[in-house]
């Protein structure tokens, strides 16, 4: 299957909300140099594997060599964004900067490019979300990337501590090196 064809296979409300933070990554990438068609591809892509039901995530990823976690054995949705990552590479679409966007859009991680920073913000700012700090951390984020890539992860942090959930290790990396300011630029 060809990734527009399973972007074909999403639901109508997962299709506009992944053109939509295609929309917000063209955005942000115009606002910081960054490569703008890669950007919006990113946007486009990331939620491609998000529809599979959980048994189906684990088999699929048993199937492309993901290594499966603790994390994801025990929430098999967390596997989306390393399998749409595989299934974007194998198709022979993928930068590095992208693949890393794709893969980690859902926990972020530490050492993050500005791409994937960019996906990560953009996933959860895109003006289909509702919420009080939406605008404000979209305006935050046109204006720096990375403080706003830290300020979407601490309000996510918020938000799941809020339901009871733990973050997930990689997302607790990126909160320390947020608390520490040392996050390098390492592409
Ligand atoms: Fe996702
Ligand atoms: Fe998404």
């Amino acid at each position: 299957m060809t990734l527009e064809e399973r972007f074909q296979t999403l639901s109508r409300h997962r299709q506009a909300h992944a053109e939509r933070v295609a929309a917000v990554m063209r955005a942000l990438a115009q606002q910081h140099h960054l490569d703008e068609e890669l950007a919006w591809f990113g946007g486009w892509a990331h939620d491609l594997a998000r529809e599979m039901s959980r048994p189906a995530l684990l088999a699929e990823a048993e199937t492309l060599g993901i290594v499966i976690g603790p994390e994801e054995q025990a929430e098999p949705l967390l596997l989306h964004g390393p399998i749409a990552a595989k299934w974007v590479e194998r198709a022979g679409r993928g930068t590095p900067q992208v693949l890393e966007a794709i893969r980690y859009h859902t926990t972020g991680a530490a050492n993050l490019g500005p791409l994937a920073q960019a996906l990560f913000i953009a996933d959860g700012v895109e003006p289909g979300r509702r919420y009080a700090l939406r605008e404000a951390l979209y305006l935050q984020a046109l204006e720096d990337l990375n403080g706003g890539y830290c300020a979407v992860l601490k309000n996510t942090q918020a938000y799941l501590l809020s339901r009871g959930l733990a973050p997930h290790p990689d997302m607790v990396r990126a909160l320390d090196q947020c608390t520490a300011g040392t996050v390098q630029d390492t592409h």
